[in-house]
């Protein structure tokens, strides 16, 4: 092609622009002198859930949380005086009240004759980034803890095992079988901790993803067994294998159909479906619990966090399962209603 062809007439470039803007999944903002808002790209509106007509003429206080606005003097002094830039980390308010963190970096605008025209701001959400970064930091302290604890603790289980047998008062019988259940929470906490820290370095390996599903609903029947849960599956014929570690993609889907049973009181229902789409195989797990308040959906995913009673949850079973799932390079989504139930996407991609 000759030079000619390529190079854009001036209103072409200005058409390019605009498209490319309109294009990119980055967040971009130009905003006047006074920092209010002059365009926000599809992106942007997108990412906060506002119209164009919202934004026009509003300064970015619409758009930052409270610890923002305390480095908002900063910015905006950085961006219109040298070095007319700032960058660091924000967190926006979206229209729905949710937050997300975003690493933001600004720029002055200027005209052809060098004079200051606006600013522009361009941001990438970082907030899985920063999970991540949390959950890899807290994987590293549980395999060490777990590392610490789990040989006092096997020799613990082995003398009261010894006192078990030596034994013939009811009452120290009664007494040790009680210190046997603590004894098994701690090694089960344990367990998941470490499923929690192994997750990084996965052996990937063409799974049959029927067959996990199908023997992971078994077992947990099995362990919840006096409740009336009806299930179903309904698992796409010739259902691609996925790529994943079969064994740690079994302790993802346990995790997530015991929280299902959890929260089901008496009698109700999973459904468990899975399809194949383009590269990867979506897996969606509904029950029809007590649901999740939005208040709690946006922790279920923290280590520890639990609603459920002490000594019945350790809050590690979904970030366990979240962990897993993303070192196979899938993702989990959820959705829930108080009172109607939980409905959770999972994606893995097709192993080729
Ligand atoms: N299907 C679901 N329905 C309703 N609430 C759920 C569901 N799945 C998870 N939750 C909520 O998320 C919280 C965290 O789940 P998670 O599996 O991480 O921990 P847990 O079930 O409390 O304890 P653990 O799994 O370690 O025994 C639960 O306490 C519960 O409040
Ligand atoms: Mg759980």
């Amino acid at each position: 092609m000759s030079l000619k062809k390529v190079q854009l007439l001036e209103e072409e470039r200005l058409d390019w622009m605009a498209a490319t803007l309109d294009s990119v999944s980055d967040l971009v903002f130009i905003a006047d002198l006074e920092d209010r808002f002059l365009y926000a790209n599809p992106a942007a509106l997108l990412k906060l859930g506002y119209s164009i007509e919202e934004m026009l003429g509003r300064t970015a206080v619409m758009i930052m949380s409270e610890d923002t606005m305390k480095k908002r003097e900063e910015m905006l002094s950085c961006t219109l005086g040298a070095p007319y830039t700032w960058e660091g980390e924000v967190r926006n308010v979206k229209k729905d009240g949710s937050i997300f963190t975003a690493h933001l970096k600004t720029a002055l605008i200027r005209d052809k004759h060098g004079k200051s025209i606006g600013m522009v701001g361009i941001e990438r959400d970082i907030t899985e980034h920063k999970v991540r970064e949390r959950l890899a930091a807290i994987g590293a302290l549980a395999a060490g803890l777990a590392h610490e604890i789990g040989n006092p603790l096997a020799s613990i289980s082995s003398v009261i095992q010894l006192l078990q047998r030596k034994t013939q008062d009811a009452y120290m019988t009664q007494q040790l079988q009680t210190l046997i259940t603590h004894v098994h929470r701690i090694h089960s906490i344990i367990q998941n901790v470490s499923d929690f820290a192994k997750k990084d370095q996965p052996q990937f390996m063409a799974v049959d993803l029927k067959f996990v599903i199908e023997n992971c609903l078994q077992k947990v029947c099995l362990e919840r067994n006096p409740k009336r849960v009806h299930i179903q599956s309904h698992i796409e014929r010739q259902l691609p294998r996925v790529k994943a570690e079969a064994e740690q993609l079994s302790i993802a889907f346990y995790h997530i159909f015991m929280n299902a049973f959890d929260a089901i009181a008496n009698e109700g229902y999973l459904i468990v479906k899975a399809h194949s789409e383009k590269n990867s195989v979506l897996i969606d797990v509904e029950d029809s619990g007590c649901g999740i308040s939005r208040e709690h959906l946006k922790r279920v995913f923290e280590p520890f966090f639990t609603t459920k009673d002490i000594g019945k949850g350790q809050g590690l079973g979904l970030s366990v399962s979240y962990g897993l799932i993303k070192s196979f390079g899938g993702d989990v989504q959820m959705e829930s209603i108080v009172g109607q139930g939980t409905k959770i996407r999972i994606l893995l991609p097709i192993y080729k």
